[in-house]
């Protein structure tokens, strides 16, 4: 897979590309991932990328050239065409559903934008489709890029240790993951449930699934009835 990042501000990501397990998966080839900087695609002696609001209003846009040049950029000489992400407050919420759906795309552009936002033009014109990692506001989109990237990469093969890792995560079947615990048995007065030390492999995966529907309930009942109405499954 290949991701290229457009942004003002690459060195605050590449510290970030470059460690655990995404730059693990960089370093060993499975994921390529480019930094690009609207900035080396100006034209005026400022450097500019980005301008007033026609019509009034706060804050700077950010400007159609630099974005479309450093799009051209990264694409050209593409087979396919890539898929076009623009980092927004106002896109579709980011969940696991979309992160599947994106971690099967074999080239993604994201677009971090700064200042008020990007020109309308930008979105119209890549074809671009807009995701939110929440509904704050940041300062920019580099850290909902950096999210994005983290939850993509985990999902390629390969990229986690332990295959099975990835499909035990929060939210893969719908739910939370259980509890986890590890060495000590004992850690001021608190114990590790028994029936993880048993060694019955039937009652711990009964003991881990009731557990994760519990603590589903408790914090996000929402999860839940998103299950039964997709699938008639009753938790
Ligand atoms: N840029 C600013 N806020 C954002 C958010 N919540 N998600 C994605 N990109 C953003």
């Amino acid at each position: 897979m290949r991701v290229d990042v457009l942004t003002l501000f690459p060195e605050a990501c590449q510290p970030f590309l470059e460690s655990s397990i995404i730059g693990r998966a960089v370093r060993s080839g499975l994921v390529e991932i480019s930094l690009t900087n609207y900035r080396d695609f100006t034209h005026d002696v400022h450097r500019s990328v980005d301008d007033r609001p026609f019509g009034g209003g706060q804050g700077m846009v950010m400007m159609c050239g630099p974005a479309f040049d450093a799009v051209e950029h990264v694409t050209q000489g593409c087979e396919t065409p890539p898929t076009m992400i623009l980092l927004t407050p106002q896109g579709e919420r980011l969940n696991q559903r979309l992160v599947e759906e994106l971690a099967e795309s074999r080239h993604l552009v994201l677009l971090c934008g700064h200042y008020e936002g990007f020109d309308e033009r930008i979105r119209i014109g890549l074809k671009a489709r807009e995701v939110s990692i929440g509904d704050y506001v940041l300062s920019g989109g580099e850290s909902a890029a950096m999210v994005l990237i983290d939850a993509i990469v985990r999902l390629q093969p390969g990229a986690l240790g332990d295959e099975k890792s990835a499909a035990d995560d929060s939210f893969s079947h719908g739910l939370l993951e259980h509890p986890q615990y590890t060495r000590p048995r004992s850690f001021r007065g608190m114990d590790v449930p028994e029936v993880l030390l048993s060694g019955h492999h039937a009652q711990i995966e009964a003991w881990k699934r009731e557990q994760s529907l519990k603590r589903t309930a408790e914090r996000r009942p929402d999860l839940l009835s998103d299950r039964e109405s997709e699938s008639g499954e009753q938790a």
